[in-house]
């Protein structure tokens, strides 16, 4: 089972595109364009290697060193791991420090003692370390449950994969889209759960053959856990509407754009299932905005900084679900500590009237997202696709830039679609669940 779900993991059917880090060969495929040999090797042998390392793996020696606020470990391979005395205190696993039915730590912050060292320190059996704190208080700790935690950059790096799966793949023009089949991912786990790795991974995933009738995506929410409610409702209706509350209810061309920028926590992921399509035009398109900032940070490391600095005014006032007047302050690229991009706030249709910065910075900062506009639009990142009546395109809002191409209004709806959000925190959860259930680990 741990072979399927690591084949599943490595993505059999991914897209074209570059890689921005550790990438596993798809099997049965040729590498990816500009992804080294050696990366992919290494994010495979990780794979493989998390059953192994998670695995009880037996304890040569322990002593407590540096004045006793560190213990050291000597696993049986020969390798070695560094415990903080403070941190192993903090997470004692007996019954009074910690609540098993919960997973959740009853000790309080106020009774640890920071400059801890451990009073007396043994090892039975190879399989499980006991210490003995000043206070008498005893703890155990299970070699498995260690070697999980341990503290060295690569044993980290597993944990990082294993627990958030940060690793993506850029695409452009190239996309191939990744599409499965909506029933599979209704019915089988193994399918739902390459739909959510394909989803963080490329940030795009068709799904096809639901029924062309409204009502899917909530059985789409319902597998992941529960759609995201905003002021659009539970669901909406994507259509040419009088009187629009939204520019997307008109049969106007929509620029690129993520959703609901106005949202202080903008929703992660978004669904859009087509019911009805108009014969001539409603095209949509989509870019990869990582891809992009990236490409932008290198050509204009001035814009990018601009871009990822700026607060911009979002507002959004109406009625739909119930009234509502939304404001919010958001950067267009929103970074990490590393300077990366991890979330696209734009959306030209709610960015306000009112821009809270000196007269001073306006005109530099239309500069700078005249720069990422045209670069989201050319030809070279772009791609067009035309949604089919029971497709639905699941996305990542956070990454993923969409638009739509115009099309004709009729005297009678000419185009339809359902849409729906759902938090990136509800689709990792299902993700965490269906990966542990498949590989069988606790
Ligand atoms: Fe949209
Ligand atoms: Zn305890």
């Amino acid at each position: 089972m741990w072979r399927v779900v690591a084949n599943i993991l490595l993505g059999a059917k991914v897209p074209g595109g570059r890689t921005c880090c550790p990438l596993p060969a798809p099997h049965g495929r040729a590498l990816l364009p500009g992804t080294p040999r050696h990366r992919w090797q290494g994010a495979a042998r990780r794979l493989h290697s998390a059953r192994p390392l998670s695995m009880s793996l037996g304890i040569q020696k322990v002593e407590a060193v540096d004045a006793g606020h560190l213990l050291r470990v000597e696993w049986e391979d020969g390798s070695e791991s560094r415990y903080p005395c403070v941190w192993l205190r903090d997470n004692c696993q007996c019954p009074r420090c910690f609540l098993r039915s919960a997973k959740a730590r009853r000790l309080v912050f106020k009774d640890l003692d920071v400059n801890i060292v451990a009073k007396e320190v043994a090892l039975a059996g190879g399989k499980k370390i006991s210490i003995t704190w000043p206070d008498e208080h005893a703890s155990e700790y299970e070699a498995e449950w260690l070697k999980k935690r341990c503290f060295s950059e690569e044993a980290r790096a597993e944990m990082r994969e294993d627990l958030f799966l940060p690793e993506c793949q850029y695409w452009g023009s190239d996309l191939q889209l990744p599409k499965i089949a909506f029933e599979e991912v209704l019915y089988n786990d193994e399918s739902a759960y390459k739909w959510l790795c394909t989803l963080k991974k490329v940030g795009i995933v068709l799904l096809t053959g639901a029924a062309a009738r409204q009502g899917e995506l909530i059985k789409l929410g319902h597998r992941i856990g529960f759609l995201r409610l905003t002021f659009y409702g539970p669901t909406w209706q994507v259509q040419d509407k009088a009187d629009a509350n939204n520019v997307a209810y008109t049969t106007g061309k929509l620029c690129f754009h993520t959703d609901y920028p106005v949202l202080q926590h903008p929703p992660g992921v978004q669904f859009l299932h087509c019911i009805k399509q108009t014969t001539t035009g409603g095209e949509s398109e989509v870019v990869d905005g990582f891809h992009v900032s990236n490409q932008l940070k290198k050509q204009n490391p001035q814009a990018y900084q601009i871009l990822s600095s700026t607060a911009v005014d979002y507002t959004d006032v109406g009625v739909d679900y119930c009234d509502f007047a939304v404001q919010c302050k958001q950067r267009i690229i929103d970074v990490d500590s590393r300077g990366q991009a991890v979330r696209i706030n734009y959306n030209n249709a709610t960015r306000d009237t009112v821009f809270d910065v000196p007269a001073e910075k306006v005109r530099p900062f239309y500069a700078a997202l005249k720069e990422f506009d045209d670069l989201l639009n050319s030809s070279e990142y772009k791609f067009t696709y035309k949604l089919k009546p029971g497709d639905i395109v699941t996305f990542d809002n956070w990454r993923v830039l969409h638009g739509r191409q115009s099309y004709e209004s009729g005297s009678e709806v000419t185009r339809h679609l359902e849409g729906a959000y759902a938090d990136w925190d509800v689709a990792m959860s299902r993700l965490r669940l269906l990966r542990k259930r498949l590989l069988k680990r606790d």
